[in-house]
């Protein structure tokens, strides 16, 4: 076993806190609600969160309001997720109120920055623990000891990050599923937090990998995404022999059909061999997320990314010449501290140069304790709006011109069931992770499906079954 996974013996007394809260939960039909908010990450933890909740004898509340224990599963990547966070728990003050018996909680990225434990210990008194990211494990202790002793608790981080196995995992969907590869963040982008709230790179053993996912496709999961920050690192913190493109291959060999992503690839460590692998395994979706962040060279620099615009622009090439159809999407932040008209102009240069399928336009949010919320000249509100829009509009362009180009292709859809905009239509993802809309029996939902593409829209195609 890894050095960086957490030692057998801490997790069975973890499960000696689960036998003991299903002891109390016995009689009782306790229910627990999650509400997560972030990336898939945070989607995947909450999922382990979920299963060591049913462990403990708690079924899934459909609302808050019947729960008995409420997990808010955190993000800190911007203000707004932060300020999100805090009002829905603001919103569940009434909960407790009528239900001096629940149990909430409050865990995640927000809550592994002191200034955040602060606001959750003075100002919203009626959580009762809370938990940071290097403490999910845990988590069985923590409530044991709230529901015994009913102490408010704020737990401190643990003195290392590192790997859990063997919880089991209450996954949202039965055909969809993540899987983490690896944990943490060595990067410190000057922008990020990721970094401070989710500790140092730790891999996960190839097995453990290869295992969860062959496990996964025996239960007819069909879209299969293997998740880190940046994959691209999987392996370096260990010598394992395997890095992430031998990864990926190794998980792209796995009997059955299904698809394959992975996310999130840093631009400075994604290779051709990567590259090379994704061109030569059919399963491996063909989609590269590769966030760009900036296509100013200065300011990437005072990013601390590692790359120029040159070397960019080579992978990315690099992966149209070796992968037809490839979809690129990407990560852009506007409103970088001394981010001027020109850099910017640089950006919307590099959104006509690559063009993106599809992009994720943030506008550059102070983050506490990060070098770049330190800088001398922050872009004003109205700058960074005034960009924000700029860019929405150019990519709008460009990836309708991207899905009209795929008009009168057939295409494999994985079908999600009805539309949740429109309950005549059902909707799916393509290969590319682009969603179709489409006529057919609400039965195809967790099915592949062949599809002609009839029709282009700026966010979506429509389709009709081949
Ligand atoms: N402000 C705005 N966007 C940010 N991101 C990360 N940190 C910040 C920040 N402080 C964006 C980056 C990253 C994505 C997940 O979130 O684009 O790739
Ligand atoms: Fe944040 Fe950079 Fe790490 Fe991504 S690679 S999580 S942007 S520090």
């Amino acid at each position: 076993m890894s050095n960086k996974t957490i030692p057998d013996t801490q997790i069975k007394q973890q499960y000696e806190y689960i036998k003991k809260v299903s002891a109390l939960n016995e009689n009782r039909a306790s229910k627990y609600f999650i509400k997560t908010f972030g990336c898939q990450q945070n989607e995947a933890d909450s999922e382990k969160l979920a299963g060591i909740a049913e462990k403990m004898g708690y079924t899934k509340a459909d609302i808050p309001d019947v729960a008995d224990l409420i997990l808010v599963n955190t993000c800190a990547i911007r203000e707004h997720a932060e300020l999100k966070a805090l009002s829905v728990i603001g919103q569940y003050k009434h909960i407790k109120i009528e239900n001096p018996e629940l149990v909430l909680v409050v865990c995640g990225c927000m809550v592994t920055q002191e200034h955040r434990i602060n606001d959750i210990k003075f100002k919203y008194p009626y959580v009762d623990f809370t938990f940071g990211t290097s403490s999910i494990h845990r988590f069985p202790e923590l409530l044991y000891n709230q529901l015994m002793q009913g102490k408010r608790y704020f737990c401190p981080e643990e003195s290392e990050y590192l790997v859990a196995e063997g919880f089991p995992t209450a996954r949202e969907s039965t055909y969809r599923a993540w899987v983490s590869i690896m944990y943490g963040c060595n990067n410190f982008c000057s922008y990020c937090i990721v970094p401070y709230v989710r500790g140092r790179e730790r891999s996960r053993e190839p097995e453990a990998v290869i295992n969860e996912v062959k496990s996964l496709v025996e239960n007819g999961y069909k879209d299969i995404t293997l998740l880190g920050q940046n994959v691209n690192s999987y392996g370096k913190d260990s010598n394992f022999d395997c890095d992430f493109a031998d990864l990926l291959q190794r998980v792209a060999r796995i009997d059955g059909d299904f698809t394959l992503r992975f996310m999130t690839s840093h631009p400075k460590d994604a290779t051709k061999k990567l590259v090379d692998v994704m061109a030569s395994e059919s399963k491996i979706a063909k989609h590269f997320h590769l966030p760009l962040q900036s296509g100013s060279d200065s300011i990437l620099l005072k990013m601390n990314r590692h790359y120029n615009l040159a070397q960019y622009l080579d992978t990315a090439n690099y992966l149209k010449e070796k992968i037809q159809d490839i979809t690129i999407t990407s990560d852009i932040i506007v409103g970088f501290p001394g981010e001027t008209d020109e850099d910017f102009e640089d950006t919307i240069k590099a959104l006509q140069t690559v063009e993106f399928d599809m992009l994720y336009s943030f506008i550059y949010s102070p983050r506490i304790g990060t070098p770049a919320a330190e800088m001398e000249n922050q872009v004003t509100q109205e700058n960074k709006n005034k960009r924000f829009n700029r860019l929405l509009e150019m990519q709008n362009v460009i990836s309708l011109s991207r899905n009209q180009g795929l008009e009168g292709s057939v295409v494999r859809v994985l079908c999600d069931g009805e539309s949740k905009s429109n309950a005549e239509l059902l909707s799916g993802r393509t290969d590319g992770n682009k969603i179709v809309f489409f006529e057919g029996d609400k039965n195809l939902k967790g099915k592949f499906v062949n599809m002609e593409i009839k029709r282009a829209e700026t966010f979506a195609l429509y389709g009709s079954l081949k």
